[in-house]
């Protein structure tokens, strides 16, 4: 079944990427400000309300669930809550995007409750540059989650790398080099201006060009018209069958004509699109209309109406979107 639902471009959603928590170990640049108030309980869903949103979502012809933080693992109950997601009749794959701090221990669960795939972020393979870039992490508890997933049984694992002029802008081909020695996907992104994270994003802008130009001095590539539902896209290399380099280009190579997906916020707020502040308040619904989904299926159709055609995030720009990544279901 295609998805019925459908925006007012005639784009078909049948993605859906779910914030659990804006709560992480972490303190990410790119993502946060050092010094973050995090949003008090009765503001953040419920598992409860979460499954209630996932179901309803599937039920309407949603094949992929992807969720995010925040760091998802650090919310109570999460791997009861993908449990139950993961067997929603209809369901084609249930996904996550982790920080891998706490996979040493959860990657094993996780993957016996039906997460199909993991994006785990590494941005440097030098303590001292990881640090600086997550603020608080430890690389080699990551590396050794990293280690942990390889293992567990998923699909497929794919590292995500936000590239930085001056952070780690010059160890593009020594991640490619710790991926495919492994196996492993990689995707390169281009920073996005979400929040005021008290710094210009636009002197370490890196476009996917120049990183794919990195990686060519080193790897014979070849292009690749595969796709993952996602916005990325990719490329092999010739002598590593089993890795795809991906390259997720906000800014140089516009996704939006292909949007899938859209995002719910920690909050319940259904984003329409990342590059943009308005949402739905589905969370007012949820606890409003405790016996039925017919209201809240109205107000996310009624949203859709009104998806906006695309972002317009520039190179250097101002912030034009207030919110965080963190709460934003990255
Ligand atoms: N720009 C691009 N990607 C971002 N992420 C978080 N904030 C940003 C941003 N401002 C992505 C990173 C991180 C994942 C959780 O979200 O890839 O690994
Ligand atoms: Fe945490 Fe991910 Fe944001 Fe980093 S990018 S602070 S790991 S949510």
């Amino acid at each position: 079944m295609e998805s019925s639902l459908q925006d007012g471009f005639g784009r078909h959603i049948d993605y859906l990427r779910m914030s659990v928590t804006d709560r992480c170990d972490f303190r990410c640049v790119y993502c946060m400000a050092e010094d973050m108030t995090f949003l008090p309980r009765q503001q953040v869903l419920g598992l409860e309300e979460l499954y209630r949103l996932a179901a309803l979502f599937v039920r309407n012809g949603v094949k992929k669930i992807r969720l995010t933080g925040g760091e998802p693992l650090v919310r109570k109950g999460i791997i009861g809550l993908c449990e139950q997601i993961a067997v929603l009749p209809g369901l084609r794959e249930l996904v996550m995007t982790t920080n891998g701090s706490q996979l040493s221990k959860m990657a094993q669960p996780l993957a016996n409750a039906g997460v199909k795939r993991l994006n785990i972020s590494l941005d440097s393979l030098r303590v001292e540059r990881f640090r600086a870039i997550t603020r608080t992490g430890e690389l080699t508890q990551v590396l050794s989650g990293i280690n942990a997933a390889s293992t567990a049984g998923f699909e497929r694992i794919k590292l995500n790398t936000v590239v930085m002029q001056g952070r780690n802008a010059d160890e593009v081909v020594e991640l490619v080099d710790y991926a495919v020695n492994r196996g492993l996907d990689i995707s390169f992104i281009e920073e996005m201006p979400l929040g005021e994270v008290g710094r210009s994003r636009g002197e370490s802008f890196c476009s996917s060009d120049w990183v794919r130009e990195q990686i060519a001095e080193r790897y014979s590539l070849v292009d690749s018209a595969e796709q993952s539902g996602g916005p990325a896209r990719y490329v092999r290399l010739k002598d590593f069958p089993d890795s795809r380099i991906g390259f997720i280009s906000p800014h140089s190579h516009n996704f939006c004509s292909t949007c899938n997906r859209v995002r719910l916020t920690v909050e319940g707020r259904l984003l329409l699109c990342l590059g943009h502040e308005n949402s739905i308040d589905l969370r007012a619904l949820l606890r409003r209309y405790p016996e039925t989904d017919t209201p809240l299926l109205n107000a996310i159709n009624a949203g859709l109406a009104s998806k906006p055609l695309r972002h317009e995030f520039s190179v250097g720009g101002e912030v034009q979107v207030l919110r965080f990544m963190n709460a934003s279901g990255g």
